[in-house]
């Protein structure tokens, strides 16, 4: 039996992870309470500190976008690979098993469709994501937008607000308008806001300087894929977030759009878990797609 002698030593009380932790393995989360840290930590790796999502929240302003149309069937699969699911609460509780137990980070606003403007304005009550016992809310922010800007900076605010009481975390997504420059600055400024009004995770976009936006950020920033892309180059921006401070990806279209979904998540897991370099990652992917033939 370890004392707590052994705990100043870092022992691992067999768990394999050091449990003595001074500092929380999660970023800016080491003065948070022990409900959130129980729910970051489903989120984050303690070992590698690191998260794949799977994104399959698109519906919500897309319909059934290629890939999702059947979510049963394309992305139940996938999910045993995945660190951490984001999903709608009409996707989770119509198609998505409660038996899976895995950690869900539920998109927690609604507004109009692609077929408008693209932007959110209503959140889901704090209740309801309770119920579906999630371990974090996602919240868009669409910094920049000179219309639904202020909305959504609100938005983030009242969920942090009202998932705090429930020590439940808040993951700011940052939306980025047609207009807006895809820069270090933009999502610099875009994912600082966010950590600022509370968010205890980002998801923002990898973009040249990202290295900056991550230093500037005091809570973990994960990014998205985005369109999709050929899978090795999906891989090297897997590969050079990771490397340049992100802590981890919420990927969804480079996933799920693959030639090889199940492949390819098992590829990303790699890169982001086991620091694959995109050339392994890659013929781990080629590998893998070929077994599955
Ligand atoms: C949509 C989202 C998506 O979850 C996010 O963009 C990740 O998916 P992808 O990797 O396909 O970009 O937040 O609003």
């Amino acid at each position: 039996m370890a004392d707590l002698d052994d705990l100043k030593d870092g022992s691992d009380f067999g768990l394999g992870v050091d449990v003595s932790h001074q500092a929380f393995h999660v970023k800016g989360a080491s003065n948070l309470p022990w409900g959130m840290k129980d729910r970051l930590s489903r989120i984050f790796h303690p070992t590698t500190r690191k998260t794949v999502m799977l994104a399959f929240d698109h519906g919500f302003i897309m319909g059934p976008t290629s890939g999702l149309e059947r979510i049963d069937l394309s992305i139940l699969p996938l999910i045993e690979y995945a660190d951490c699911i984001m999903c709608t609460r009409g996707i989770l509780q119509t198609t998505v098993p409660p038996h899976i137990n895995k950690p869900v980070c539920l998109r927690s606003d609604g507004g109009t469709s692609i077929l408008t403007e693209l932007n959110d304005n209503v959140l889901m009550d704090i209740e309801d994501a309770i119920r579906l016992n999630v371990s974090a809310m996602a919240v868009m922010l669409a910094i920049g937008d000179p219309a639904y800007e202020a909305k959504t900076v609100a938005n983030l605010f009242q969920a942090v607000d009202r998932a705090s009481r429930y020590h439940i975390p808040v993951m700011g997504v940052t939306a980025v308008g047609k207009e807006m420059i895809r820069d270090a600055r933009y999502f610099g400024l875009a994912s600082r806001i966010c950590a600022e009004n509370g968010a205890s995770i980002v998801k923002t976009y990898y973009c040249e300087g990202f290295e900056k936006v991550a230093a500037a950020c005091p809570v973990p920033v994960v990014i998205a894929g985005g369109k999709k892309l050929p899978e090795k180059e999906a891989l090297e921006l897997c590969y050079y977030a990771i490397n340049d401070g992100a802590a981890g990806v919420d990927m969804g279209r480079n996933v799920f759009q693959s030639s090889s979904p199940a492949a390819m998540i098992q590829a990303v897991h790699a890169v982001v878990h086991e620091r694959l370099t995109p050339v392994q990652a890659y013929e781990l992917f080629i590998d893998l797609s070929n077994k599955e033939e």
